[in-house]
C-alpha cells in the first residue's frame, strides 16, 4: 500500500517536471509560444455530386448527372497553433477532417477559409521543410536499398556527397537499420519498412513531420515497436511532429498534446495536454485517466 503510493508521488512529480519543461528522458525541450504552425479559423469545403445521399465520384457520372452539386464541410473553423519541438496528435471519428487538416498543412489541399502560416509565411504548396510519412507500401520505392531509398531526397536536394553520406548514416542509426543499408525493401518485415519511410521523411531534417495513421495496417506488437521508435526519434531531432490517428491509446501513449475534433464538419473539440514523460507506462493509473478523458470525448 505504502509503495503503491510512494510510485504514485513519484510519477505525478514526473509528471509535474514534464509539464514544467523536464522531460524525464531529458532530451526534448518544447519551445512554448515558438510557432512552427499557426492555423487560424481554418474551414474547408468540397463540393460533391450526391445522388441518393450517395457521393457520386466519376467524371462520367458527375458528366450526365442532373443533381447540382452540394456542399460538405469537413473542416469549420479550427483554430491551433503547434510549438517548435511538439508532438500533436489530431484525434477524431472518421471523417471528421483529420487528413484532410494534415493534408492543408503539407500544402497538398488549400483551406476554403482562414489562413494557415508555417513559421510566419502562409502555405502555398508543399515545402520540404513540411515532409509527409506515407504508409510505407507508397513510400519506399522496392528497386532501391534502405541507403538508395534514404539518400534519394538529398541527391535531388542536390546535398554534397560526404555531407550526404553522413546524413544518410545519422539517419540509418536513429531508425535503427544499422547493418541493413544494403537490404533491398523485399528482405525487410513491415516495421522496417514503416521505418525506411520515416527515415526518408527525416533525413532531409524538415521542421514538421507529418504522419497519417501511419503504423494502421500493422499488428499490435510492431505498432507497439514503432511508437517508441517515434518518440526516440522525436526525442533526438529538433521538429516537431504531427500525427492523425483515430486510436485513443496512440494518441496517449505518443503526444503532448492531443486536438480531439468533433464528427463532421471537424471542430475542436477539446485540446488535451498529456503532462506524463516519456516513455509512458500503458497501465499506469495517470495514462488510464487520459486515455478514459479522451475516450469520454470520442463518445459524447
Ligand atoms: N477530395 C475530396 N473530395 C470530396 N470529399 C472529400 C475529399 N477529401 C475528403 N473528403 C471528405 O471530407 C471529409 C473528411 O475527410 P478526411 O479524409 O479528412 O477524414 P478523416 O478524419 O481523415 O477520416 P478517417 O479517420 O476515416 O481517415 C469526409 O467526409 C470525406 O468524404
Ligand atoms: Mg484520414
Amino acid at each position: 500500500m505504502m509503495r503503491a503510493s510512494v510510485e504514485r508521488n513519484t510519477a505525478l512529480q514526473r509528471a509535474d517536471n514534464f509539464a514544467a519543461g523536464v522531460s524525464a528522458a531529458g532530451t526534448k525541450t518544447i519551445q512554448n509560444g515558438r510557432h512552427v504552425i499557426e492555423i487560424e479559423n481554418v474551414s474547408k469545403s468540397f463540393f460533391v455530386y450526391s445522388s441518393n445521399g450517395e457521393t457520386v465520384i466519376t467524371e462520367k457520372k458527375r458528366f450526365f448527372s442532373r443533381k447540382k452539386p452540394c456542399e460538405l464541410v469537413a473542416l469549420k473553423d479550427v483554430t491551433l497553433s503547434i510549438d517548435h519541438g511538439e508532438f500533436v496528435s489530431f484525434l477524431g471519428p472518421s471523417g471528421c477532417g483529420k487528413s484532410t487538416l494534415l493534408r492543408i498543412l503539407a500544402g497538398f489541399e488549400y483551406p476554403s477559409s482562414g489562413n494557415v502560416k508555417c513559421k510566419g509565411e502562409c502555405i502555398q504548396g508543399p515545402h520540404p521543410q513540411r515532409a509527409m510519412v506515407f504508409q510505407s507500401e507508397r513510400a519506399v520505392f522496392p528497386w532501391l536499398t534502405v541507403e538508395g531509398n534514404i539518400s534519394l531526397g538529398p541527391r535531388l536536394q542536390g546535398t554534397e556527397g560526404e555531407v550526404r553520406k553522413e546524413r544518410v548514416a545519422k539517419t540509418i542509426e536513429l531508425i535503427e537499420l544499422k547493418g541493413f543499408e544494403k537490404a533491398y525493401p523485399k528482405t525487410l518485415s513491415g516495421g522496417m519498412l514503416q521505418r525506411v519511410a520515416v527515415g526518408r521523411a527525416i533525413v532531409n531534417h524538415p521542421e514538421l513531420l507529418l504522419m497519417d495513421e501511419p503504423f494502421g495496417a500493422l499488428d499490435a506488437q510492431t505498432r507497439n515497436n514503432l511508437q517508441d521508435h517515434v518518440i526516440r526519434i522525436w526525442q533526438s531531432i529538433d521538429q516537431s511532429i504531427v500525427f492523425v490517428t483515430h486510436d485513443i491509446e496512440e494518441a496517449a501513449y505518443l503526444s503532448n498534446r492531443v486536438i480531439v475534433f468533433t464528427a463532421r464538419p471537424g471542430r475542436i473539440r477539446e485540446v488535451v495536454t498529456i503532462n506524463l514523460p516519456h516513455p509512458r507506462e500503458r497501465t499506469s493509473p495517470e495514462f488510464l485517466e487520459y486515455r478514459n478523458h479522451l475516450a469520454d470525448l470520442i463518445r459524447h
